[in-house]
């Protein structure tokens, strides 16, 4: 069977181009979009990320900002850095890179984080705003996913969709957004019993689980949409997603690879996210 496969890469440049000319328009009306990204510490995989988001930034014409900070910073600093940010009216978007050393409480940062200048999109305003379906920043890579069925007419109406994974970065949220475009959703996570019995009725899935090629192509119902939001490091050290893709994709109607399929829609998000803020000032 033929199947689609998803291109978020060039889905991602697109918008990139078309947030490019927004920011241009913003840029001649006096407002230049600002992004401040912290990285606490060296992370390997937060380092890659966080480079990506500032390349991105440069493309689209936002001013952003790497804050690095040593992983021995107290709580107290960290917060009082967040609270001058808020203040600074030249800084749109804050972003706090996850994860964060275990002597930081990340919910308690994220808290100090403006809901205005949230544009990850997880602080508990935002968070509350989308469950109740009000305006709110949508978290980046959920808003990716949905994107991408926007742009590839995906109707998710009425269709099954399995999330597998419940974090707040992508779990949670892509559940709520798949519910608000009228999707039956299940959620599964690491104690369902039997996640064969749910993955093989499900029109669409969303695997969020962070364990290389654990979605074999027994998981799949023929003519099912695969999300793939897992980026996982192989024994050889190479980018691997949560689904074994060349089993999986010829039974599916459309695939996201990995790489090269959901990760450029969230940093693409963020520059949207970073946008609209900008706008709202
Ligand atoms: N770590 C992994 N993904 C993310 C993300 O989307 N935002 C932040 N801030 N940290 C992350």
């Amino acid at each position: 069977m033929s199947y689609q496969l998803i291109d978020g890469k060039g889905i991602a440049a697109k918008i990139r181009l078309e947030l490019k000319e927004e920011v241009d328009y913003l840029i001649q009306q006096g407002i230049t979009p600002g992004l401040v990204v912290i990285l606490v510490g060296n992370h390997p995989a937060s380092e890659s990320y966080v480079k990506g988001k500032i390349k991105a930034s440069a493309e689209v014409g936002i001013d952003s900002q790497l804050i690095r900070l040593p992983a021995e910073i107290t709580e107290t600093e960290l917060l009082a850095r967040i609270v001058a940010l808020n203040e600074d009216p030249s800084v749109d978007g804050i972003l706090v890179q996850l994860p964060l050393p275990d002597h930081i409480d990340a919910d308690r940062v994220i808290q100090t984080i403006d809901p205005k200048k949230d544009v990850d999109g997880f602080t508990p305003i935002n968070m509350g705003n989308l469950v109740i379906g009000q305006e709110a920043f949508i978290p980046c890579t959920p808003a990716g996913i949905m994107e991408l069925f926007k742009r590839y007419e995906i109707d998710v109406a009425g269709k099954h969709a399995v999330v597998i994974g419940r974090s707040n970065i992508v779990g949670k949220p892509i559940s709520l957004l798949l519910q608000q475009a009228n999707a039956t959703v299940t959620m599964c996570h690491s104690r369902t019993r039997d996640l064969l019995k749910f993955t093989q009725q499900a029109d669409i899935i969303i695997a969020a689980v962070g364990r290389e090629h654990m979605l074999t192509s027994d998981y799949i119902k023929p003519g099912a949409v695969v999300i793939d939001v897992g980026i996982n490091r192989n024994a050889e050290g190479k980018l691997v997603g949560d689904v074994k893709f060349d089993e999986v994709a010829p039974l599916t109607k459309a695939i996201t690879p990995v790489p090269k399929g959901v990760g450029p829609m969230t940093i693409a998000m963020l520059m949207a996210n970073t946008v609209l803020a900008a706008k709202r000032r």
